[in-house]
């Protein structure tokens, strides 16, 4: 969720200022790009080098650096308009209350009032200054500017008072803005399940019966997906692909059967199902205990069918959404037409080997996009990504009508 996105850190002087360094940890643990600006008098709770160190990043605390002799300015519109997001933690009452009031007396001020993104902010003091009605009146303009409150705590307070007040930890302000950020994404709550790469029949101990599918376009469409909010159950045959993200659970198979088991085993429990996989149609009818010398000067192997896994899930199909994908040669629509009224599909993405950049292999590809009304929309010759994301696109507009 946060894999490069770049967040602006506001610090400012209260103690719970020291707990920065662990959400600054966090966000870079997390993949972010993390700038931090420090109020002076935050800079008395936490030290800049610690903070710059971990955010790999230099630290910014005035508008003016007069380092070595040179003096250059630490331009605030631009560190407000880099940021996906900014953060102030902690937020104490005095910065909250020239943040509703448009005060501008420092980096920090000039920064929020140049950000035209969500700002989260998290509040921080003693409990009676919480309570205090010009807190609360602060606390409500700042939200009504559309500014995201992360709500203070009750616990132990550095006065030693125990109330309302703390700033949230760290582990939680990461979870509150990850859900904040799901919370927009349209494809929050739904699960799709995504089958990618080849499959592997085994021949001998030593042999198989492949494809060269690399599994791009699957893990391209988890990544697109993820991106848009869904938990993602990737089912991959052999790939040398790897995936990171929160939201995306991947699970390696070898064969088309064990490809068949592991779909069916959350088949049922998803919204959207995309079978991008290249799975071999037939595995040898049986599979040699030891490596098959080369005695004989003919050499045959008896194949036998392996099941359809798409075709299995469209007779299965309940309220599921589901995609398909065919490589055609020849009457490339017709034939994706057909497969999708045959595996009672939702819908087809049709990939011609006549169109060059498309297919396996290659890091581009050139589809069309059919559903089952015979509506057809035919995209550009892209990179995977892109057509990953043209292709979940097209879902969202039909799962939401
Ligand atoms: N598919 C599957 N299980 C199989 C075979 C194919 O899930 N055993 C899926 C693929 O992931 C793809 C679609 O079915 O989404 C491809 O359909 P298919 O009829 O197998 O296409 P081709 O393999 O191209 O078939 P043919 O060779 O008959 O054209």
């Amino acid at each position: 969720m946060l894999s490069g996105k770049n967040i602006l850190l506001g610090i400012t002087g209260g103690i719970a200022a020291y707990k920065t360094t662990f959400l600054v940890r966090l966000l870079i643990k997390a993949g972010a790009n993390v700038r931090v600006i420090l109020t002076n008098s935050a800079s008395s709770f936490v030290s800049p080098l610690t903070l710059a160190t971990l955010s790999k990043n230099p630290v910014h605390s005035s508008f003016v650096n007069t380092d070595e002799g040179t003096v250059s300015w630490n331009n605030h519109v631009e560190l407000g308009l880099w940021a996906d997001f900014m953060i102030i933690a902690p937020a104490t009452a005095n910065t909250m209350s020239k943040m509703a009031n448009g005060v501008c007396d420092n980096l920090l001020l000039a920064s929020y009032l140049s950000a035209k993104c969500p700002v989260f902010f998290a509040p921080a003091m003693d409990l009676d200054m919480y309570k205090h009605p010009s807190t609360i009146e602060t606390l409500d303009k700042l939200q009504s500017f559309g500014n995201i409150m992360i709500p203070a705590t009750s616990g132990e307070l550095a006065s030693g008072l125990h109330g309302e007040g703390r700033m949230a930890e760290p582990e939680d302000m990461v979870v509150f803005i990850k859900e904040y950020l799901l919370s927009g994404l349209p494809l929050k709550g739904k699960k799709i399940l995504i089958t990618a790469g080849p499959t592997y029949e085994a021949i001998d101990p030593v042999r198989f019966i492949g494809n060269h599918s690399s599994g791009l376009m699957g893990f391209e469409l988890a990544k697109a997906a993820a991106k848009l909010g869904a938990e993602v159950i990737l089912i991959s045959g052999p790939s040398h692909l790897t995936i990171s993200h929160d939201l995306v659970t991947l699970i390696r198979v070898v064969s088309a059967t064990e490809m068949y088991d592991e779909v069916h085993k959350h088949y049922s429990s998803v919204t959207i199902a995309i079978a991008a996989a290249a799975v071999a149609d037939y595995r040898p009818k049986t599979v040699a205990e030891q490596k098959i010398k080369k005695s004989a000067s003919d050499f045959s192997i008896d194949l036998i069918k392996n099941k359809d896994i798409l075709l299995s899930m469209g007779e299965l199909k309940k309220d599921q959404f589901i995609v398909g994908f065919a490589l055609e040669t020849e009457n490339e629509e017709e034939n994706a037409k057909g497969k999708l009224k045959k595996k009672n599909l939702d819908a087809i993405v049709l990939n011609s080997l006549n169109d060059t950049g498309a297919g396996f292999g290659k890091k581009t590809n050139k589809i069309s996009f059919i559903d089952k009304n015979s509506t057809i929309k035919t995209f550009e010759l892209k990179t995977k990504t892109e057509v990953a994301l043209d292709i979940m696109n097209e879902i969202i507009k039909r799962i939401h009508v």
